[in-house]
């Protein structure tokens, strides 16, 4: 079938859905790296496709008063079970089923994190991240990290063989290509790849390189 008519809440759902738990329920590390050795002031905080909810529910241990939104109900039911079973209070870490394609809101956020935001299901990334760079805070940043190679044994990470649709990978020009920072209103602080180590099913180690964004609203009209 043509992944454009793959309905995105029924894939993701479904995804979810094959375990009890997709991902290793670890923060991204790129996002704990950039967190603590940028030395953030702790504040609001949104998650954009937060999944099960481990670098929102990062952050609320960290102090962050963080929101995460996920267009899976069965991920957000996840993460907020994973919220309570850390006694947070929903001042602390709240989660919400919602699909970026139709959200907003009218709170501004201190940090915006996008953790690898990709879909091989209908997703305009691009309207998505431009949505989010309205909702910072003065003074605050988005943080956008993103799949710069993916490892050669995790076909169903990044293709989907009923829909033979792919994520596409970034760089970190491509990134800033796809953002249209307007440097008027824009420092970005960081625009890299970070190389993680990942154990492969043999057990043996490898390297995959993320693209990792940083950048700060300086400015506001
Ligand atoms: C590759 S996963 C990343 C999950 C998480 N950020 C992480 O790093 O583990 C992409 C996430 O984006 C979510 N997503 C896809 N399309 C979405 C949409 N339209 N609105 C909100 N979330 C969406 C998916 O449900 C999924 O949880």
């Amino acid at each position: 079938m043509d992944s454009t008519q793959v309905d995105p809440e029924t894939f993701w759902d479904e995804r979810y859905g094959e375990s009890d738990a997709i991902w290793s329920g670890h923060v991204n590390v790129a996002l704990a790296d950039v967190v603590v050795e940028r030395e953030l002031e702790v504040g609001t905080a949104l998650d954009l496709g937060c999944g099960e909810g481990a670098d929102a529910l990062w952050l609320a241990q960290h102090g962050w008063r963080t929101t995460g939104l996920d267009i899976s109900v069965v991920a957000v039911q996840r993460a907020q079970a994973a919220a309570k079973a850390q006694g947070f209070s929903a001042a602390q870490a709240r989660f919400e089923a919602a699909d970026l394609m139709s959200w907003n809101s009218d709170q501004k956020f201190d940090l915006i994190t996008a953790s690898f935001l990709q879909s091989p299901v209908q997703f305009d990334r691009t309207q998505a991240l431009h949505v989010a760079q309205d909702l910072v805070a003065p003074g605050g940043r988005l943080l956008v990290i993103s799949h710069a190679s993916f490892p050669p044994w995790a076909k169903d990470h990044h293709e989907d063989a009923d829909h033979e649709a792919k994520h596409e990978t970034t760089t970190p020009e491509s990134e800033l290509e796809l953002l249209q920072l307007d440097e008027r209103r824009w420092s970005v602080e960081i625009a890299e790849l970070r190389s993680r180590e990942i154990t492969a099913p043999d057990g043996k180690l490898a390297s995959l390189d993320d693209t990792v964004i940083l950048a700060r609203r300086t400015g506001w009209d």
